[in-house]
């Protein structure tokens, strides 16, 4: 037997047993004649004591770092506790030891604050998975997992396979493929994710079906993207929106309960698409705090059934040209900061500027303690005018009203950058405190201006809502003028789709189905697809469709990225076991490789010369 007990096991009950433990040698430390080595396993550390004896031996057969030992004992109570370690007041006074296995020095300290830089521990990440932070990490994935498998257990869905070898499936990404060997010249693509086959499974009548897989995306990467990530992903048939909800906001709220032992007793809040993008000026909102964004000015034909909330001759009149010529202009009032100075505000002026964020400028104005106005555009404005503008921004006493203006699309990105970056510098966004939305009722469409056409905001599965189904139908998707395509009938249609929002991240997204062969067909044709490039693709669930469809829809979670921010943290990477770098490498089997040239024969693939 190689060990009795596990290096967490053992405390002052056992005191006098007779033990064996097997791990990792974390620190030795020599005094005199005697040693103290810590040994490493999964289940915590323990203190073992060589004697005088052992000591000699010890001498003639040295350990290091990460050799792997098994040592026999008696657990006796320590001197000098560390109650701070579930095995700290005891130690194990060694009789016996083996070298299980010799370690060579490892190229980074293995402990919570390691020496070893991200490259490094990438490299050696089997090392880096000793360490006790990471290894929690892949404890707390697992009890995501756990809990989200047995919610849906008990819910009545069942878990199935679905093939990662097949044919695109379009989500927004390029496809990861595949060359056959057996069908020369031919590709499978990996599945962006199990979309088209949840469906399916849904024409075969497995009305409730859930999956953790993994998804390829061959897209851009940063910190909450991997090209391979795991979905929690689902799929539940004769549902309306409302059936979906409430299912996954118990699915979440299981899983707060389970790993985080957080009651969030609370109905999770719904906002539409619109409000979201209106108030925050974005489509996943941070709701831990507020500083809504006042809508000075907006284009018209952005949002359906909205207008500015200013009379416009408050900010067109003055003369103030940047005002006057902007398409959009969109402000904040950021509490308690109306004392900033010349050097707070200009430092906040080069921050929209990066280009990053992209604006020209951005204006102040500072609403004092003592309700007087003061702002960087006093020239143009006179106290009672900034007066009506600090009212439209809903600003009181000691704010700072920041304000951007310029164009729709970018204006409106930068406000909710800014927003949330005055909100962490605020200390507004805390990491304790978890704060969950649905947003609803996403466009159906969005536009792409490189190819000038129409895509699918979720993907082609997703239904219109009914009372847009109509304007699909009857309005060719042609865009004449690109300039203007938010004046086309297309880019106010709205879908039955949803997405998870927490802390200002998309954890999860979903959509109620189209499952009628003819309105999946006009879908296609609505995104520029041909009668045959729709049956090319899409030939299977076109088929399927005619054969007793039900009406469906699902929803997935990111699993990695839900995971992450549970733990505290803005990076997936550390709740994967083997992540891929920004680069999409893996930088421990140094993949993506070449292959050698016979299995590119095998293949029939050439590698084009001047890739070589
Ligand atoms: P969607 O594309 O919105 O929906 O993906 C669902 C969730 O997966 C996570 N996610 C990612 N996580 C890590 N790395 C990535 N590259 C990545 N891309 C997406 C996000 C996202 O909310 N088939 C549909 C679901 C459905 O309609 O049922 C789908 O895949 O958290």
């Amino acid at each position: 037997m190689y060990r009795t007990h596990t290096c967490g096991a053992l405390n002052i009950q056992d005191t006098g047993k007779e033990v064996t433990l097997a791990g990792w040698v974390q620190t030795i430390r020599k005094f005199g004649a005697i040693t103290f080595v810590d040994l490493r396993d999964r289940y915590g550390i323990t203190q073992l004591l060589f004697g005088e004896a052992l000591n000699r031996e010890l001498e003639m057969h040295p350990i290091g770092r990460e050799y792997v030992l098994q040592a026999k004992g008696v657990v006796s109570e320590r001197s000098n506790k560390n109650l701070n370690l579930p095995t700290g007041e005891i130690e194990v006074n060694v009789t016996s030891f083996t070298i299980l296995n010799a370690s060579a020095t490892p190229p980074f300290t293995i402990q919570d604050d390691t020496d070893g830089g991200d490259d490094l521990r990438m490299k050696y990440r089997y090392l880096d998975l000793r360490r006790n932070m990471v290894k929690r990490n892949l404890e707390l994935r697992y009890a995501v997992s756990r809990s989200a498998r047995n919610y849906l257990h008990e819910n009545g869905f069942m878990d199935i396979e679905t093939p990662f070898l097949i044919k695109s499936t379009p989500e927004g990404a390029r496809d990861f493929v595949v060359p056959s060997r057996m069908n020369t010249g031919q590709f499978y693509a990996l599945p962006q994710s199990p979309q088209t086959f949840k469906q399916l499974l849904m024409v075969s009548g497995y009305d409730r079906y859930y999956q953790i897989v993994k998804c390829f995306r061959d897209e851009d990467l940063r910190a909450d993207r991997q090209p391979e990530f795991t979905q929690i992903d689902c799929e539940m048939s004769f549902v309306e929106q409302k059936d979906i909800l409430d299912m996954f906001e118990g699915l979440i709220k299981r899983i707060f309960k389970d790993v985080k032992g957080i009651d969030y007793t609370a109905a999770i809040e719904k906002i539409s698409w619109d409000d979201a993008m209106w108030h925050y000026g974005n489509d996943k909102p941070d709701t831990r705090f507020n500083m809504q964004v006042a809508n000075l000015k907006v284009p018209p034909h952005v949002f359906s059934d909205r207008r500015h909330t200013i009379p416009q001759t408050a900010i067109g009149a003055s003369g103030f040209k940047v005002f006057q010529d902007a398409e959009t202009i969109l402000a904040i009032a950021v509490p308690g900061c109306s004392a900033y100075s010349r050097k707070q505000t200009d430092e906040l002026t080069e921050w929209v500027k990066r280009p990053q964020i992209g604006m020209k400028g951005l204006v102040f104005i500072k609403y004092d303690t003592d309700g007087s106005i003061k702002s960087s555009i006093d020239k143009f404005f006179s106290p009672e005018q900034l007066k009506v503008i600090a009212d439209a921004v809903k600003a009181r006493p000691s704010d700072l009203i920041l304000i951007l203006a310029g164009d729709e699309e970018r204006t409106r990105k930068a406000v909710s950058e800014l927003r949330l970056e005055m909100g962490k510098r605020l200390g507004l966004r805390k990491e304790n405190e978890f704060r969950l939305l649905w947003v609803l009722d996403f466009p159906l469409f969005e536009y792409d201006a490189d190819q000038n056409r129409w895509v699918a905001r979720h993907h082609p599965f997703t239904s219109p809502k009914p009372s847009d189904i109509d304007t699909m139908i009857h309005h060719s998707p042609v865009i004449k003028d690109p300039a203007k395509y938010l004046e086309h009938p297309y880019a106010v249609i709205k879908a039955n789709a949803y997405d998870m929002v927490l802390n200002g991240n998309e954890i999860g997204g979903g959509s109620i189905r189209i499952f009628q062969r003819d309105l999946q067909e006009k879908m296609f044709s609505a995104l520029g697809m041909s009668k045959e490039e729709a049956q090319y693709k899409f030939g299977f669930l076109l088929g399927a469709f005619e054969y007793g469809a039900p009406p469906h829809g699902g929803i997935a979670f990111g699993f990695d990225r839900l995971c992450a921010i549970l733990g505290g943290s803005e990076s997936i990477r550390d709740f994967i076991a083997f992540p891929k770098n920004n680069s999409g490498r893996d930088v421990m089997l140094d993949a993506p490789a070449t292959i050698d040239e016979h299995q590119l024969a095998e293949l029939s693939i050439g590698i084009r010369k001047e890739i070589k």
